[in-house]
C-alpha cells in the first residue's frame, strides 16, 4: 500500500449509531467527507431525517433511520440492511449514549463545588441506573454484535466505541452511572479486541472530555459553562466535535491496521491534571 492511500476511506461502508448529533454526527461527517458511504442510526427522528438531508445536500452518500440502540432487533436490521447495500461493512462506531443526570456534586469546576442531594447514592434510582446501562453499555454491545458478524466472516473491520474520560477518572459532577457504563465500555471493548485481532478487526475507543453537543440537554452550549470549563482545562479551550473528526478518520483507515484494544483520550490534557 502506497503511503499515501493509509487514510483512505473511499467506498466504505459505515454505521454511526448516535449519527444525527454532536460527535456521531461528526464521525459520520468525517467519513462521508472522505468517500465513505456512511449509514446513521438514532432515536431522534426529527434530527436523524434533518442532518441526513443536510449532508446529502452537501453531496455525500449518507443515509439515515431511527433505531433505539436498546431495541437489539432493530439495530441488528438496521446495521443488516446497511451491509447488505454496500456490500459490506468496513467500519462501525459504537456512539450512542445519553447523560445521566446530575451526579453527586453542583459544578464541574471549582474549589466547592456543593454538594447535590438529587445525585446522592441514597436517591440513585433503579430506573435511572438502568436506562444508562442499557444505552451506553448494552447498546454498545450489542452494536459491536451487530457489526461482527459481517465483519469476521470478511476478516476485515474496524470497530470504535465512544467512551469518555469519566471511564478513566472520577467527576463527581456526572452521575455514576455513566462511570460505570464507560468503563464497561472499555474493558468490553479490550475483550472484543482480543477476540477479534485474529480476524483483522480492530476494535479501538475513543475517550472524550468535555465537548460541546447537545448531550444532556445541551448543557454544554452555555457560554458561560464553556468560559468556566475552558479556564481550568490544560489548552484552556473545550472541545467540539471538529476535534474529533481526525481520530474517526484515523481509526477508521488501513492506517490503524495494527492498533487495537487501545483507548485513545482527547481531552484537551484534562485528564493529565491542573495545569494552571
Ligand atoms: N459531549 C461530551 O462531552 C462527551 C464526553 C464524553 C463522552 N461522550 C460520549 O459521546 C457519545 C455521543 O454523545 P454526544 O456528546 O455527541 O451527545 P449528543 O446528545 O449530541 O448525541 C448523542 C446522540 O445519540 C442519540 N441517542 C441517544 N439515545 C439513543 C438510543 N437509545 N439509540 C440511538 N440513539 C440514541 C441521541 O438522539 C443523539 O443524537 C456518547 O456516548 C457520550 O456518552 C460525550
Amino acid at each position: 500500500m502506497k503511503i499515501a492511500d493509509l487514510f483512505k476511506v473511499e467506498g466504505y461502508g459505515v454505521v454511526v449509531t448516535g449519527g444525527a448529533s454532536g460527535l456521531g454526527l461528526g464521525f459520520a461527517e468525517a467519513l462521508a467527507d472522505n468517500g465513505a458511504r456512511v449509514t446513521m442510526l438514532d432515536i431522534d427522528p426529527e434530527r436523524i431525517a434533518q442532518e441526513t438531508q443536510r449532508l446529502k445536500d452537501k453531496g455525500y452518500d449518507v443515509r439515515g433511520a431511527v433505531v433505539d440502540v436498546t431495541d437489539h432487533l432493530a439495530l441488528d436490521k438496521a446495521v443488516d440492511e446497511a451491509a447488505a447495500l454496500y456490500g459490506k461493512l468496513d467500519v462501525v462506531f459504537a456512539n450512542a449514549g445519553i447523560d445521566s443526570g446530575p451526579g453527586y456534586l453542583n459544578a464541574w469546576v471549582g474549589g466547592n463545588r456543593g454538594r447535590n442531594p438529587e445525585g446522592a447514592i441514597e436517591n440513585y434510582t433503579d430506573e435511572r441506573w438502568q436506562k444508562v446501562i442499557d444505552i451506553n453499555l448494552t447498546g454498545v454491545f450489542a452494536t459491536c454484535r451487530a457489526a461482527a458478524r459481517h465483519m469476521r466472516p470478511r476478516r476485515q473491520g474496524r470497530i470504535i466505541v465512544t467512551t469518555s474520560l469519566a471511564g478513566l477518572t472520577q467527576e463527581g459532577v456526572i452521575g455514576s452511572a455513566y462511570m460505570a457504563a464507560k468503563a464497561g465500555a472499555a474493558h468490553f471493548m479490550r475483550n472484543l479486541a482480543l477476540e477479534l485481532a485474529a480476524y483483522n478487526i480492530c476494535v479501538n475507543a475513543i475517550a472524550p472530555g468535555f465537548f460541546v453537543t447537545n448531550i444532556g440537554g445541551g448543557h454544554a452550549h452555555n457560554p458561560e459553562t464553556q468560559k468556566t470549563v475552558a479556564a481550568h482545562l490544560p489548552m484552556h479551550r473545550v472541545g467540539w466535535p471538529e476535534d474529533m473528526q481526525g481520530l474517526a478518520l484515523f481509526l477508521s483507515s488501513p492506517a490503524c491496521g495494527y492498533i487495537t484494544g487501545q483507548q485513545i483520550v482527547i481531552d484537551g490534557g484534562w485528564g493529565l491534571g491542573t495545569a494552571d
